[in-house]
């Protein structure tokens, strides 16, 4: 049998024609009527029942969180909020839901509260809403992709590379942990290991996906991701998802336009089909910023945003014109800055990221040609020698929401560049091998998938945007 749902019997219903619904009771007032809610949609359902039909035992069993079917006519409402309501001829309690201990109940938690209780959290408007909404932004990537005569591609989640080479890998081992196998240096002989070396979980998917955008042409990965680096904000998971891209033949500018296209595509998909959790969303925002000081207040609502993005372009602005810019700003001259800009080369905080697309530019920004000393091995060399052909997409209240680069497609840099960071050939003699045979200029990004469900849905920290997030101390659930 196929269950109906509320969404479906709300977006199609005969009215009078006998219906039957499994949902949860959201709210029971007035031993009559109940607020059903299956999930489906922020929607409740009110059903009506006649409690004098009713024994008593099984009225007090309808309590909120509880699972119920309930079968009967849908008949338009009496009741003011809603168009339609069943009349319960029949009800069944499926799981009762003890009203001591059951912690979500009608009012308002505080999101610290509902992180400890991550299991029961998406049956709060809020979480339901964050979750469908995030549903929507993941088929909406692969049908950006599809539509683009990209090819999807799955990437290994086990393997023995760094290839941001930033060292803040997590080791995948069967080794014993107390007395693992030692070799001559007294060091742990990996060769003993399942795999014969060290291996980690991937901190990315884009080497191997180069190796198949220089076979396919233009393909994707959309997969978890794993960094032990140990930044405890609202902005970093340690399991995340992203969306790498990986396309022969594009140069930065190519995978700037793509990157751009690709962004607003997702928002428009959602502000055309999650338009009620959006709405629901854009006014719990509304009311999370009347609580912050004036100053700290966003000037733009979440729909405003959202729009203002989906149809402004991005500025585009190299690293050298964006640290003139940081340089003269006022908070680097009055040493707001926790970091100061003072010289051509540093690495971009956050804090400079947010200025430049808070404060200075009004918009999201592409950074580019980055310094090469702070960028990865694998981007490609400006003539300059000096940077590189990289590009971060900065956005407000989130930072950096994608990064990319043009590769370096020349054999003969791109070992010199290996040697110079210590980056052992044996190790990717298979990625090098791309540029000996039937080398080409191409480009790649990925784009934090929770990043971007942190900027849509107007959520403040990253570990109410994933099911379960992984943060440094915490792996529960
Ligand atoms: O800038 P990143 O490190 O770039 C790469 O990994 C490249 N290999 C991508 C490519 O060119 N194919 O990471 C890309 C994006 C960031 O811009 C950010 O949105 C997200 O991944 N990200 C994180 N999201 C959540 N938690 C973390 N700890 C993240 N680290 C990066
Ligand atoms: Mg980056």
């Amino acid at each position: 049998m196929r269950h109906q749902t509320i969404k479906e019997l709300l977006s199609n219903h005969k009215l009078d024609e006998t219906t039957e619904l499994n949902g949860w009771v959201k709210t029971f007032r007035s031993n009559r009527f109940i607020a059903l809610n299956d999930g489906s949609t922020l929607q409740n359902l009110q059903c009506v029942i006649d409690f004098e039909s009713l024994e008593e035992s099984l009225i007090k069993k309808i309590t909120t969180g509880a699972a119920i079917h309930v079968k009967g006519p849908l008949v338009e409402s009496q009741g003011k909020g809603q168009s339609v309501e069943l009349q319960v001829e029949e009800i069944t309690i499926l799981g009762e839901a003890d009203a001591e201990t059951y912690p979500i109940q009608p009012k308002k938690h505080s999101l610290e509260f509902l992180r400890e209780k991550a299991h029961l959290r998406v049956r709060t408007n809020t979480f339901a809403a964050i979750m469908r909404v995030r549903s929507a932004l993941a088929f909406a990537v692969h049908d950006y992709f599809q539509k683009e005569g990209f090819y999807y591609m799955n990437t290994p989640i086990i393997t023995a590379s760094d290839a941001e080479g930033a060292g803040e890998t997590f080791n995948v081992s069967t080794l014993e942990k107390k007395n693992p196998p030692l070799n001559e240096e007294g060091e742990i002989n990996f060769k003993e290991d399942f795999f014969g070396k060290e291996t980690n979980l991937t901190v990315s998917g884009q080497l191997e996906a180069e190796t198949f955008a220089m076979g396919l042409g233009k393909v994707y990965t959309f997969g978890p991701t794993f960094r032990a680096e140990n930044s405890n904000t609202s902005r970093h998971l340690a399991e995340f998802w992203m969306i790498e891209p990986e396309m022969a033949f594009y140069d930065l500018d190519d995978n700037m336009d793509l990157a751009e296209d690709f962004i607003k595509y997702t928002i428009s998909y959602v502000l055309e089909h999650c338009k009620e959790d959006l709405n629901f969303l854009d006014k719990r925002m509304a009311d999370e910023e009347k609580q912050k000081p004036q100053i700290e207040r966003s000037d733009m609502s979440l729909m405003e945003r959202l729009n203002f993005v989906i149809s402004n372009e991005f500025k585009r602005v190299s690293y050298t014109e964006a640290i003139d810019i940081l340089k003269n700003s006022k908070p680097n001259k009055k040493k707001k800055f926790k970091f100061p800009v003072n010289e051509w080369g540093v690495d971009l905080q956050s804090e400079h990221e947010r200025y430049l697309v808070e404060k200075h530019f009004k918009c999201p920004v592409i950074l580019f040609d980055y310094p090469a000393n702070i960028k990865a091995f694998y981007m490609r060399l400006n003539e300059d020698e000096k940077t590189v052909r990289a590009m971060d997409i900065l956005f407000p209240g989130i930072g950096e929401i994608v990064g990319g680069s043009q590769r370096e497609e020349r054999y003969d840099v791109l070992v010199e560049k290996m040697k110079q960071l210590g980056i052992e050939e044996d190790e990717l003699w298979w990625y090098l091998d791309l540029r000996k045979f039937g080398t080409a200029v191409h480009s790649g990004f990925g784009l934090g998938f929770e990043r971007l469900v942190l900027f849509v849905t107007g959520m403040g920290n990253i570990r109410d945007v994933i099911p379960y997030p992984r943060t440094p101390q915490n792996a529960s659930f």
